[in-house]
């Protein structure tokens, strides 16, 4: 037997054995792309490495084998380092979205691809629970918002982008017009009190999720009505009341309390809201300096002076959202204020760590080349190029119409791809490394397997599955260095070179190299109320994005 130590930590194991399998007899767990348990190691991503102490050298745990007296580290600052930097060179010529363009463009975040499919299956009451999920306001934005989403539409690059903002506004309407509005679930009562002070956009978001969380909300209004400024600046008109009022009401139906007529201006009605609460929310909409002063607030240039990372105020538990900020600014941002301000006082109330929400991980494509757009049409249901023009007076049939016109640009594997996973662990800037990339493509369209050639790290386990399967035709790597290739020999296609393991190799796949044709991407949108896997980690490590 040989006598190892894992971060401090002593093994006795059989000689020839994978640092990588003591590590994970010991409970210690170290990331692997390219390592799968019955397969020659590649050690080609050198995302497992970890330090030799007594020889200084870093080594692949998949790949080294264990030697008596060894002393591994996998905790130290170095080793973090390494691992990143291998996760970012991976990252510097991979060509995909882990999320879609309009959902980064989109302030709250929505999961739009997901929302449209939704819509084109005609599952409206799942489309509002995905709408709903990320905007507290969706009839109200699908009136005012000046549609943010649809500019980073890769539609766009088509002919024209997909009319999100209407057919969010569609399944909005659609449900209010039920007998009964969607109304998301809350958490079980957390005992905690939090005032809002003010309604408008970033007020209601706010107590949409503080209420969500489980905290008990009270809105400190000092008007007659809710509503705050979409009520005093977006003409009946453009928001019909009807529509401000059904949206409203679903928030108060949350069980938000209501205290009418009560202005919050001085630091001695503030004093004594922290009093009664346990945190503040400030969303009293553009002010001056001098009115932030008065509150006994520290006053910045357009407003009021927050950590931009957590709209913390100078004075502990008073957040601050909207145009208080920032004097002036879209509705749906205000919106995406709010919730992020809820998730932050929720991380307060429970006595955490407070901790920016700033870092989630996302590869992205950027901007695609005309070439690239025909290969997102070529995948894209509707690929004609007519531009169906419904207004916003849309039936099933129509929204149906123009829902398939979306190229589902998320990943077929976000949410559940490790390479994605460990770069948002490690803070990965997949922009570190700027390298010209590859041209978008998808291999195999006429197949069940579909092989996205600017996803695969090129780690071999798809090779090695099908050879140690016997397949009869497999795979193997063409070309050199940048331009090498997993490829079917002879030309043949996916389903022949994988007959018996397509599944396997899917399975191991680490990135969404390979993915099922008909895979369709369930919901991935989860109540942001919970720190984001790996946010903590990033947080606290050096140099985190
Ligand atoms: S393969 Fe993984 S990292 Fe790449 S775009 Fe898809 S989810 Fe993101
Ligand atoms: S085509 Fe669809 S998924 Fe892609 S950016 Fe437009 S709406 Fe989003
Ligand atoms: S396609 Fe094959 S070589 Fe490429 S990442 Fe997937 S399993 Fe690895
Ligand atoms: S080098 Fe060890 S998992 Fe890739």
């Amino acid at each position: 037997m040989v006598k190892i130590k894992i971060d401090n930590r002593e093994a006795e194991v059989p000689p020839g054995s994978n640092i990588i399998d003591v590590a994970e007899q010991l409970g210690i767990e170290i990331p692997t792309l390219c390592y799968l348990k019955g397969y020659e190691p590649s050690t080609s991503c050198q995302v497992c490495t970890v330090k030799d102490r007594r020889t200084g050298r870093l080594i692949p745990a998949c790949g080294t084998k264990v030697a008596d007296g060894m002393e591994i580290d996998c905790e130290t600052d170095e080793v973090f380092n390494v691992r990143r930097t291998a996760l970012e060179l991976l990252l510097s010529e991979h060509v995909g979205d882990c999320r879609a363009p309009c959902d980064f463009a989109c302030p709250a975040h929505m999961d739009i691809p997901l929302m449209l499919q939704q819509i084109s299956d005609e599952e409206l009451r799942s489309a509002i629970m995905t709408v709903k999920e990320d905007i507290a306001l969706p009839a109200i934005l699908g009136r005012v918002c000046p549609k943010p989403c649809e500019k980073g539409c890769r539609r766009k690059g088509a002919d024209s982008p997909v009319a999100i903002c209407d057919l969010k506004r569609y399944v909005a309407d659609m449900d209010l017009a039920t007998d009964d509005p969607y109304l998301p679930p809350c958490k079980p009562d957390s005992g905690k009190r939090v005032a809002v002070v003010g309604s408008g956009p970033s007020g209601l978001a706010g107590a949409y999720y503080l209420r969500r969380a489980g905290h008990a909300c009270t809105f400190v209004e000092k008007n007659e009505q809710l509503g705050g400024r979409l009520r005093t600046e977006e003409s009946e008109e453009d928001l019909p009341r009807d529509v401000l009022d059904a949206e409203i009401k679903q928030i108060v139906r949350l069980g938000v309390d209501l205290r009418m007529q009560t202005a919050v201006t001085s630091k001695e009605q503030l004093d004594a809201l922290r009093e009664e609460f346990d945190a503040v929310l400030l969303a009293i909409g553009k002010t001056t300096p001098e009115k932030v002063e008065l509150l006994g607030l520290r006053a910045a240039k357009k407003g009021i002076d927050v950590d931009k990372e957590t709209y913390s105020t100078n004075r502990r538990g008073v957040f601050a959202v909207g145009n208080l900020l920032r004097g002036k600014g879209m509705v749906v941002r205000s919106a995406a204020d709010g919730k992020e301000a809820a998730c932050i006082i929720d991380q307060f109330l429970a006595g955490k760590r407070i901790l920016s929400l700033g870092y989630e991980f996302s590869s992205r494509i950027g901007r695609v080349e005309s070439g690239e757009i025909d290969e997102f049409l070529a995948g894209s249901i509707t690929a004609e190029l007519a531009v169906p023009d419904f207004g916003t007076n849309y039936d099933q049939n129509d929204a149906g119409e123009q829902s398939d016109r979306c190229f589902d640009c998320t990943c077929s594997s976000h949410g559940n791809c490790k390479l994605e996973y460990w770069s948002e662990f490690y803070g990965a800037n997949p922009n570190r490394y700027p390298r010209e990339r590859r041209a978008y493509e998808v291999i195999g369209r006429e197949s069940s397997v579909f092989f996205e050639p600017g996803k695969c790290i090129k780690c071999e386990l798809c090779i090695k599955i099908a050879e140690k399967a016997s397949e009869p035709l497999g795979l193997t790597f063409v070309g050199r260095g940048f331009d090498v290739l997993v490829s079917v020999p002879f030309d043949g296609q996916m389903d022949d070179a994988l007959s018996k393991v397509a599944a396997d190799c899917v399975a191991a796949c680490p990135t969404a190299a390979l993915s099922f044709a008909e895979k369709r991407r369930g919901p991935t949108a989860v109540v942001q109320l919970d720190i984001p896997v790996g946010a903590e980690e990033a947080a606290q490590v050096p140099n985190a994005p």
